[in-house]
């Protein structure tokens, strides 16, 4: 009881602070009238540039003046030689010569969907037509341009791009916007963002005020985001009939987003592409002399299945190569195109084969003498970065005077990412290694070779079973078709796919829209804190809508975890979360860390279980790594552990031993910085947020309590949770939902044949043959009572109505008698409020 009252108060506390009084707390949560928190922290980049004067007439003088020095200098640059350069250069996209047309559509409708394939000039073009024909009209009224983008790499190269075609800097009349970064100036009329960033402006504009334009690109990559602002600009429009949306995409499926706005015409730009000569896995291994044996390695869940290269004396070569594909595609049931093709087309791993194949035919590209850039589409980062590793120790490609080697991904940084784009010196051959990033958001211009490996991480989710994951999963013939057209922009090219051509007649026509394969917990707290109704309302009107059981769970989940009250409404907790852009039990967690001045360990669990587990454990010696992971057991906790092993890092790196640290204890080193980074990136929201002081720079707690942090960890991940049962010699798991679970082999807590507690939470549980728990750590009754579920203001009786549910079930009589009168005890308190 004490523990709530804290909680509840100290939530309070600073909403107060922040609001100035309750009510309006009450009422309005975030609203922006009243408040002046973190929320408005984005919002300063999209004020009007200048305060304008109050009178109709000095307003439109002032107006007609700015208009009138941007006609000048926009004259005088494209006057200039280099701006003429530009000007011509710009002609010459197909985009280019659609500008009339696309302009009176634009301005004749209100919402238009304009296709083009990648590189037409969409994204760079389409957005400055519409400021030269505002700022050439001097309609009076300052036009604000808003274009979104799904990634922020892509949102930072267009705009820095699009000021450089306008002879201008950066934050002039171009600016971006991405989390935690941004470039705008007074004067900027053209806002390149993540379509999160919009998201995020909505919450405190709803009628997006003093905007013009709004375009969202992409569109055909069915982000969530995207199909979820799509239906609140969908209802926006209205209410600003002035207001013009424009979506972009780079394939032909225009249609469908025409009709869910009326009917909205489509432009179509059309492209030209140089023929691409197209290679599948059988024409790249006739080249090799290698030979692909099938060889099932089964690993500990009969998970995986990989085939190994064995080089071949090449006079056997084409007869076995031809029956080896053979094999190895009826192994993997290629044959089978039943309804679980995409399922048993993931057995089939090309990573593993991957890494030589990609080695040789980079050789011979370099080799070679048509020069012309590489560019490598990979599964992700990690692949990247082993990847390049490897390429590294090579004798040609690892030769800096005649390789240039980049990696091209979502979170890399700004300095790294304008390498990408320019061209190398005479005589050196760039190779990018990118994520299906560099498939259609960016262009990378002097690609002549392409080398793709078919996959790309996807998030799929199981509403049945209600797990998510996110796997790397094979692409859809758009996709391939899209990377294959990236070798042919500058002249005719080459591309390799990595997997056999009856692979690629198998792969689905298009993705699988986000929204329908992921779980929606997130969005549906964002719905909430954006006062857009019931959830499953709104949801109905999306695109394509997800299951209701999908949208169910979801709720329920939130229900749970008390970020909603029984009625749907958000909690205080909820509107918390609804700051934090992370999984909910993650942003849970970092908020009652904050709360109980444990956050730097925490900032630690959180990053961890955000990036790949960084223990590893190399398939040869796998004893070895559980046994150097046993060593940071601690009180039986793989999220402690972690903690353990990241401090032990961090000592080792201010050394400049973290490389044998981490290889001595096998360590992810790359896990390791992305979980500084992001320990940094999570702390600097919860900043934001006002949870922590501001005011100081580092992390505003030391406690290691180990009590307290497990308390923290349960608080996050209830109600994953499984009862330990234990017999004569050792223990079992068990579930309200499995019944009887394992632990992965590397947990800490698969060592023992006790575990002194009588609950495990869980971060994620994922089924193969059976149930499998990953990364746990052990509670007590006491801190399930307390820390399970939700303990700030909200839903307490329908919590306990849960845990009770749970308690019954596995019959603890002592831990039920305890929560019995816990639960008289503060249904008396709750009805004395
Ligand atoms: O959006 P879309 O794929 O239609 O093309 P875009 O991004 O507007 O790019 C149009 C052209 O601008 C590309 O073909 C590139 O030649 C050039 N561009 C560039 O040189 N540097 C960039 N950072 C972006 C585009
Ligand atoms: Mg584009």
């Amino acid at each position: 009881v004490g523990l709530q009252k804290r909680v509840d108060s100290y939530l309070r506390d600073y909403i107060f602070q922040k609001s100035g009084n309750t009510d309006s707390f009450q009422d309005n949560g975030f609203s922006r009238s009243n408040s002046s928190c973190s929320v408005a922290t984005d919002e300063g980049l999209f004020e009007q540039p200048e305060p304008l004067p109050q009178s109709k007439a000095a307003m439109e003088k002032v107006v007609w003046r700015r208009c009138m020095q941007m006609r000048s200098q926009q004259q005088a640059w494209q006057e200039s030689p280099e701006g003429r350069k530009m000007l011509e250069f710009r002609r010459g996209l197909p985009a280019y010569k659609e500008k009339n047309a696309l302009l009176m559509a634009i301005s004749n409708n209100q919402v238009v969907i304009i296709s083009g394939e990648t590189g037409c000039g969409k994204t760079t073009q389409i957005p400055q037509f519409i400021l030269e024909s505002e700022i050439e009209s001097v309609r009076g009224v300052p036009c604000s341009i808003i274009c979104t983008q799904p990634r922020r790499i892509s949102a930072m190269s267009v705009s820095e791009r699009v000021a450089a075609e306008r002879g201008e800097k950066l934050g002039e009349t171009v600016g971006y916007k991405v989390r935690l970064e941004g470039v705008k100036g007074r004067d900027t009329h053209l806002l390149f963002c993540t379509t999160g960033i919009l998201l995020r402006r909505l919450l405190a504009d709803r009628n997006l005020k003093g905007v013009t334009h709004v375009i969202v690109d992409e569109i055909h990559e069915r982000g969530m985001n995207e199909d979820f602002l799509l239906i609140v600009l969908k209802d926006l429009l209205p209410r600003r009939p002035e207001l013009r949306l424009i979506l972009m995409s780079a394939t032909l499926d225009a249609e469908l987003f025409s009709s869910y706005f009326g009917g909205a015409p489509m432009i179509h730009i059309p492209g030209f592409t140089y023929p691409v000569h197209t290679h599948f896995l059988e024409n790249v291994l006739e080249m090799t002399g290698y030979k692909l044996t099938p060889y099932n390695q089964i690993d500990d869940y009969g998970q995986e299945k990989t085939w190994k290269m064995n080089k071949q004396a090449p006079r056997k070569r084409k007869s076995q190569l031809a029956s080896a594909v053979e094999d190895a595609l009826k192994a993997a049931d290629f044959t089978d195109f039943g309804p679980e093709t995409r399922e048993s087309l993931s057995c089939w791993n090309p990573d593993s084969i991957g890494f030589n194949l990609i080695e040789y035919l980079l050789c011979n590209i370099c080799e070679k003498e048509t020069p012309g850039a590489v560019l490598v589409f990979m599964t992700g980062w990690d692949d990247i970065s082993s990847l390049k590793d490897k390429l590294q120790a090579h004798p040609i490609l690892g030769d800096t005077s005649r390789v240039l080697l980049l990696a091209c991904h979502g979170s890399m940084a700004s300095a790294e990412q304008r390498l990408i784009f320019e061209e190398p010196e005479d005589g050196v051959r760039k190779i990018v290694l990118a994520t299906n990033i560099a498939e259609t958001s960016i262009t990378i211009n002097d690609v002549v070779f392409v080398i793709d490996c078919g996959k790309a991480k996807e998030s799929s989710y199981d509403a049945l079973n209600n797990t998510p994951c996110l796997l790397p999963s094979w692409i859809s013939k758009v996709s391939a078709q899209q990377r294959r057209g990236r070798a042919g922009r500058v002249q005719p090219g080459e591309c390799y796919h990595l997997y056999p051509r009856c692979v690629y007649e198998a792969f689905a026509e298009y993705q699988l829209p986000e929204i329908l394969r992921t779980p929606l917990q997130s969005l549906c707290l964002q719905i909430k804190s954006l006062k857009l109704g019931s959830i499953s309302e709104f949801l109905s009107r999306a695109l394509q809508s997800p299951e209701l059981l999908a949208v169910q769970n979801a709720i329920e989940y939130l229900k749970v975890i008390g970020a909603l009250d029984e009625n749907e409404n958000l909690t205080v907790l909820g509107r918390y979360l609804t700051m934090l852009p992370m999984e909910p039990k993650l942003g849970k967690m970092l908020i009652l860390g904050a709360i109980f001045n444990c956050l730097d360990p925490v900032l630690t669990v959180v990053a961890g279980l955000s990036v790949r587990d960084p223990f590893l454990t190399p398939m040869d010696k796998k004893d070895l790594a559980e046994a150097a992971k046993a060593q940071f057991s601690c009180d039986y906790s793989d999220h402690l552990a972690l903690v353990r092993a990241y401090e032990g890092w961090k000592d080792a790196e201010r050394d400049l031993a973290g490389y044998e640290y981490c290889w001595k204890n096998f360590l992810s080193a790359q896990s390791m910085k992305a979980i500084d980074a992001l320990r940094r990136e999570f702390y600097s929201l919860l900043r934001d947020t006002g949870l922590v002081d501001s005011t100081t720079t580092t992390c505003n707690s030391w406690s290691y309590d180990m009590h307290l942090l497990r308390a923290v960890i349960c608080y996050g991940l209830y109600p994953g949770i499984c009862s330990v049962v234990h017999n004569e010699k050792s223990y079992s798991l068990k579930t309200m939902e499995d019944g009887q679970v394992l632990l992965y082999s590397n947990s800490v807590n698969a060592r023992d044949s006790k575990i002194p507690y009588p609950w495990l939470v869980f971060n994620e549980k994922i089924k193969v043959n059976s149930v499998f728990l990953r990364d746990s750590t052990a509670v007590s009754d006491s801190v399930l009572l307390l820390f399970g579920g939700s303990i700030s203001r909200g839903d307490t009786a329908g919590h306990l109505k849960m845990l009770g549910g749970y308690l019954e079930f596995f019959m603890k009589p002592a831990i039920a008698e305890m929560y019995q009168s816990l639960r008289k005890e503060l249904e008396e308190l709750i009805q004395n409020k």
